[in-house]
């Protein structure tokens, strides 16, 4: 097994986010090496690992061709980043999002990899510029910024550098879609890349709709899961418009003065404080308190719902 298998792959910081990629990158057969300045947090993570592989197995939902068993054995933790480090074809790097630590972390990197491995980040909003400006191996840095839980939600996007080779983009591209993933090319970096420029405009309309009086907070909910959520579960909101009337050029020719009517009259971006916070807070409350069980019953029951979502998907003729 150890010897036909690919890799290794590295994953710096075995948190939540390393986690799932050293699950994801073993479901695709490749070795993992999990590093992390904590060796309780490299313990606590590969238990953890072992556990959620043999309940996934349990439910039918383990990905890849291999056994849980057979995944386990590619995971090993590593406490010597030098020794972490040898003939890593690709490392992850997850450690906090804090800008000064990253740094530190790949000029560390920087002075101990060779020239043929992809440095990769996995970044919710810091830009590639800020993280690899001044490295020596700038050309194989990119920004690879999954989804929680990314074992469920597959979207991985790619975020370059200005000077990240185009090679580099083109084998995580191809990296990312052999262990499972749907990975998104971002051209050029912009704050927030594509996904939370995307989910903050339907947070802030949302916002403006509830401090307006205009709908309450668990019926805006219900517009999106049981309305726009389930369509774009499947379809994006260009397709969505291109299938909404004859094609693309019919639906802007119908609808494009209507939607500019409509979007002329959105507000100023939200404060996110005051009165509407206390409405939005404790109406989410009455469908789940905030305390640490009720908050983590109803992520389990996401990500099982998720789970059964990509299961679907999977099951879906591609057309
Ligand atoms: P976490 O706090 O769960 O894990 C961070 C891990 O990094 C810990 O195990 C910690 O001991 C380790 N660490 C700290 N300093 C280190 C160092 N110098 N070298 C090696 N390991 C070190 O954080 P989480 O949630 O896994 O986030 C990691 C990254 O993933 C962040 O950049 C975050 O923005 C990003 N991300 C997080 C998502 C989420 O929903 N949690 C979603 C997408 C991306």
């Amino acid at each position: 097994m150890a010897t036909s298998a690919a890799g290794p792959v590295l994953i710096v910081g075995s948190g939540l986010i390393g986690r799932s990629w050293a699950m994801l990158f073993a479901s695709g057969g490749f070795r993992v090496k999990l590093f992390d300045i904590e060796q309780q947090q490299i313990t606590n993570a590969l238990e953890n690992i072992r556990k959620d592989m043999k309940l996934l197995e349990q439910s039918s939902s383990l990905k890849g061709s291999l056994s849980a068993e057979q995944q386990l054995f590619l995971i090993t933790g590593c406490s010597n980043i030098q020794e972490a480090v040898e003939g890593a074809i690709h490392i992850q790097e997850c450690v906090p999002e804090d800008l000064e630590l990253k740094k530190k972390v790949f000029a560390q990197l920087d002075g101990i990899i060779g020239d043929d491995v992809v440095l990769s980040s996995s970044t919710s909003c810091l830009l590639p510029s800020q993280l690899f400006a001044g490295l020596v191996h700038v050309k194989q840095c990119i920004v690879a910024h999954p989804v929680n839980p990314p074992y469920y939600v597959p979207l991985v996007e790619l975020v370059p550098h200005p000077e990240t080779a185009p090679a580099t983009v083109d084998r995580t591209h191809a990296l990312m879609q052999k262990i499972g993933q749907s990975p998104v090319r971002v051209l050029r970096e912009v704050d927030g890349f594509v996904l939370n420029r995307l989910q903050y405009a339907v947070i802030s309309e949302a916002w403006r709709l509830v401090q307006e009086g205009i709908v309450s907070p668990s019926d805006l909910d219900l517009v999106v899961s049981h309305g726009l959520g389930l369509r774009y579960a499947f379809i994006g909101p260009l397709e969505t418009m291109h299938l909404n009337a004859e094609g693309m050029l019919s639906y802007c020719d119908r609808y494009g003065e209507s939607m500019k009517h409509v979007l002329k009259t959105f507000g100023p971006i939200p404060e996110f404080s005051g009165a509407t916070v206390e409405k939005v807070h404790q109406a989410m409350c009455v469908k789940v308190p905030d305390d640490p069980e009720h908050l983590a019953a109803r992520r389990q029951w996401r990500d099982q719902c998720l789970m059964r979502l990509a299961k679907l998907k999977s099951q879906m003729p591609s057309q």
